[in-house]
């Protein structure tokens, strides 16, 4: 739950004690133990992974593998080989694209059917993948009854956000996957921003891939995560070709090993995988998904935002059974540019993102050119909204508007 106290668990605090951090949605910041457990691992017990007749090296292969346990376990994988670790939810998007490019399955004249919420990592690989095989990319402007029968017998692949970053909608993910696995279509999901703010089990969803980045749940860059169901993860002919992912090599042949390592060739970034392997350790401990006081702040920020009369909020589907929203708040304020409101609230210390949030086709639809967009996550309070809010009040007086 967000309380004050957590803020003593992120360093950046102590030496920035009046920031107002509102942009979770882009990286979340980095808690101690974190930043602790990757220090630990690179001063005692670094070593290459898989490799080493040794024991500093067989240690650093056990932790290693651990944390693809550990994730496994927490996002409700069968088994721990159908988690892949990535650079991140882009990384991810793009093994997947270049798999189905490859594979004959996914034919010319069929369908790839987004939503229109889509991040541009969940947009423009299937926008190439569509160019280069002549299959047809769809988009979903809601998620109503008539909507969802785009998913129809020439589908054979729905990409979809669990929770867009632009701002903060859930879509009825389980009325999905059901619609398109009735039709033979697989579902890809981005949970880049879910994974931290709801619980997952991919398994009892019957999601076919899911991908998430480290550095949106309290990890660091660089490492992310490609999970799918075994049969597709050994359908899938290795993304990179190199060390360690090879069962025997000749002259002119390769075999290759089987899952995971066949889909991660070379060294791979140990370092980003323990401070993934911490990161579901802090999660787990501050209970950070299915957060209720965090969903409570939400509604508080939507209410104090409501209240201004120069504040536009941007939801474009209204809050239903159906359709949800997390965290992520996206609003516009009259006569200013987005840029230039994050630019004023920056001289209060006040951190939000501003622009088109990687959803330039949302913006487009929208009719917008971007938006001021806030995400909170547990080291956010009511504090920080009052002072938002009050921020906000001097944004139009700061131009030289009477109010
Ligand atoms: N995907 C990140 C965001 O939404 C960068 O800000």
């Amino acid at each position: 739950m967000p309380n004050a106290n957590y803020r003593e668990d992120f360093p950046v605090y102590e030496k920035n004690p009046e920031l107002i951090y509102l942009d979770s949605a882009a990286s979340s910041l980095r808690a101690r133990p974190i930043i602790d457990a990757m220090s630990q691992y690179a001063s005692y017990a670094h070593a290459n992974i898989h490799r080493g007749a040794y024991r500093l090296s067989f240690e650093a292969t056990e932790k290693y593998e651990e944390v693809r346990k550990k994730v496994a376990k927490w996002i409700g994988a069968k088994e721990s080989n159908e988690v892949i670790f990535t650079q991140g939810t882009t990384d991810s998007m793009n093994h997947l694209m270049h798999f189905f490019e490859d594979d004959d399955r996914f034919e010319k004249g069929k369908k790839i059917v987004l939503s229109i919420f889509e991040h541009h990592s969940n947009l423009v690989p299937w926008q190439q993948l569509a160019k280069k095989k002549g299959m047809i990319l769809e988009y979903i402007y809601d998620f109503s009854e008539e909507s969802l029968k785009q998913i129809d017998t020439t589908t054979q692949i729905v990409a979809i956000s669990l929770m867009s970053n632009a701002v903060g909608l859930i879509p009825p993910i389980e009325t999905i996957i059901q619609k398109a696995h009735a039709v033979g279509a697989l579902v890809v999901g981005d949970g880049a921003q879910y994974i931290t703010h709801r619980e997952i089990n991919v398994c009892q969803l019957d999601i076919d891939f899911f991908a998430f980045s480290g550095h949106k749940c309290f990890g660091p860059t660089g490492i992310g995560v490609l999970y799918g169901k075994r049969q597709w993860l050994e359908a899938m002919p290795p993304p990179r070709f190199g060390g360690d992912m090879i069962e025997y090599v000749t002259e002119q042949e390769t075999t290759f090993a089987g899952l995971p390592n066949k889909l991660e060739a070379g060294t791979p970034n140990i370092d980003g995988v323990i401070g993934l392997g911490a990161a579901v350790d802090y999660m787990i401990y501050r209970q950070v998904q299915n957060n209720n006081t965090l969903d409570a702040l939400r509604e508080y920020a939507v209410d104090q935002l409501s209240e201004l009369d120069f504040i536009r909020l941007v939801q474009p589907l209204k809050d239903s059974e159906t359709i949800l929203y997390g965290p992520i708040i996206s609003f516009t304020v009259k006569d200013v540019h987005p840029h230039d409101v994050a630019s004023i609230l920056d001289q209060s210390n006040i951190a939000i993102r501003a622009g088109h949030h990687c959803a330039q086709p949302l913006m487009k639809y929208l009719e917008l050119t971007g938006t001021c967009r806030i995400s909170f996550s547990i080291y956010n309070t009511r504090d920080d909204v009052d002072a938002l809010i009050l921020a906000l009040k001097s944004v139009r007086r700061w131009l030289g508007y009477e109010s």
